[in-house]
């Protein structure tokens, strides 16, 4: 049986085995994916298990998919672009980096239904999948970012890869039409402690954050009078490229493919 696996740490609240095993059983292959709780150290050995054939692929969240490059031969572009890997798979014996998180977040938008071209975008955060989010808003051809994170010279640092990022202090909350929360806060429902109540109404409130599903950023936003999103649709079209690029198959998105992501 064939074996795949998503590692990170924390691992627990993460939902891809059980997206994965939904749409395997769904199409008949025989095979499993699990969920690895891993350290930094435990890096190359995991990861040369992909090259030894002893497991076929793996998903890398937080706070892996930086530290997973060194161990990799090779990378696609919008990996070595954004210097962010989700997903590994072995190719002809070289072991590759992909980003699947960049399509994932561009699927999500359009499904939105919302015409993101030319918006003014904030980014509050800049951990681990900001770079695949402001990649992507590149290409949908915003008219300007704006990023804004509690350590500012971890913002400041992501202007070496998108020169045209504008870094502002943490919580200098202007007029934005799109706001995203790509910060951990709501994971356990903390709340941002910030003022958007200078935004006028009708903006779009989106939290990279699908579990809970509605975040303390989200309960704000709606209160405010904006449109809310979280990072459900996201997720699950990071898991469609990544399944594809693996089986060959793109699976099915429903609304049963997204009841089964419901809380228990
Ligand atoms: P990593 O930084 O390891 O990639 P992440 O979960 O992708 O991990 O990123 C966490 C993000 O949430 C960071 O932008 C972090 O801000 P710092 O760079 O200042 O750490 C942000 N974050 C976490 N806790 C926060 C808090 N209490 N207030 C504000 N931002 C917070």
């Amino acid at each position: 049986m064939k074996k795949y696996f998503v590692i990170g740490n924390p691992i627990n609240h993460s939902l891809s085995p059980k997206l994965h095993n939904y749409w395997l059983k769904e199409n008949n292959i025989d095979a499993i994916y699990d969920k690895k709780k891993i350290d930094e150290k435990d890096l190359q050995t995991t990861i040369s298990e992909v090259k030894e054939k002893k497991t076929e692929g793996i998903n890398v969240t937080v706070p892996f998919k930086k530290s997973v490059i060194p161990y990799l031969d090779k990378l696609s572009p919008a990996a070595e672009q954004t210097q962010s890997v989700n997903t590994i798979i072995l190719t002809d014996d070289i072991l590759v980096g992909h980003n699947t998180d960049i399509f994932g977040f561009t699927q999500a938008i359009k499904d939105l239904n919302f015409n993101i071209k030319g918006k003014k975008i904030l980014i509050l955060g800049a951990g681990g999948v900001v770079p695949s989010i402001i990649f992507a808003l590149n290409k949908m051809n915003v008219s300007k970012i704006f990023i804004s994170n509690r350590t500012k010279e971890k913002a400041e640092d992501l202007k070496s890869q998108f020169y045209n990022l504008e870094v502002l202090d943490w919580g200098d909350i202007n007029d934005f039409d799109v706001i995203i929360n790509a910060t951990s806060l709501g994971l356990n429902n903390e709340s941002i402690n910030l003022d958007f109540s200078k935004l006028a109404n009708n903006k779009l409130f989106y939290d990279v954050i699908y579990n809970p599903e509605e975040t303390n950023f989200l309960k704000e936003g709606k209160k405010l009078g904006n449109r809310t999103e979280n990072g459900k649709l996201m997720f699950v079209y990071q898991a469609f490229e990544a399944f594809k690029l693996w089986h060959g198959i793109e699976p099915l998105i429903n609304s049963d493919t997204l009841k089964i992501l419901n809380n228990d």
